[in-house]
């Protein structure tokens, strides 16, 4: 088998005492082999980024996952405040920055609303994928291949069914997949979103 790729999950949650869904889906990744993952609060509870440490670590990965709920339509603060001070000029764009080109990034999204209030004349008027244009484009100027969202909607309701359950066994299948080189990328760059019932996950990995 090929070398296994190296899968840096950076999670993001303020409010981890009340989080249910993500509270799961973070049991789930850091147990899963060869997946370093991050609980950016816990380490910056002051926001205090080591900004040299952090690019190190991403030069030692091949896929950069962004775990976090949606705070409105967007990243919660602390990873806002991680890629303005991570993603340096030099380092990550412009000029000499492509040191992390070539890797593959990929949000990984729970949102509160539903599926159908993401859409024209829906409570929240857009599609998640265009809310999530910023971190598309982002990823797109550091020469990140962008592979679409793995996102769990209505995310409140999720535990109450057996959603969260299928949400968080599909999650580590996609961590296995992206570690084994089994997510066919051609398939999930054609969908919008991927999820639990969406994921084009290969078998075996490729010669
Ligand atoms: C400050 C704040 C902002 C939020 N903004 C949104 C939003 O823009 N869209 C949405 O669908 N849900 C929003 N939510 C709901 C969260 O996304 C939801 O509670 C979370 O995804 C559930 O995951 P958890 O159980 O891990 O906390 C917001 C929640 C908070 C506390």
């Amino acid at each position: 088998m090929n070398q296994p790729k190296k899968v840096l999950v950076l999670f993001a949650h303020p409010g981890q005492r009340y989080s249910k869904a993500n509270d799961e889906m973070a049991r789930v990744a850091s147990d899963i082999r060869d997946v370093t993952f991050v609980d950016l609060y816990a380490r910056y509870p002051r926001f205090k980024i080591d900004v040299a440490a952090e690019q190190e670590q991403l030069l030692v990965h091949d896929v950069i996952i962004f775990q976090f709920p949606l705070f409105w339509y967007s990243t919660p603060a602390l990873l806002k405040e991680w890629q303005d001070l991570v993603l340096e000029y030099g380092f990550a764009y412009g000029e000499g920055g492509d040191r992390i080109a070539g890797k593959l990034f990929m949000p990984v999204v729970t949102a509160g609303g539903p599926e159908e209030f993401y859409r024209p004349g829906g409570r929240n008027n857009y599609p998640l994928r265009d809310l999530l244009r910023p971190l598309e484009q982002t990823a797109n100027l550091c020469g990140l291949r962008f592979v679409p969202p793995y996102t769990l909607f209505a995310a409140l309701r999720a535990p109450g069914d057996d959603r969260l359950e299928r949400h968080s066994r599909g999650y580590a299948k996609l961590l296995q997949a992206l570690r084994d080189d089994r997510l066919d990328l051609e398939a999930a760059s054609a969908m919008t979103l991927l999820g639990a019932d969406a994921l084009p996950v290969r078998e075996e990995a490729t010669a």
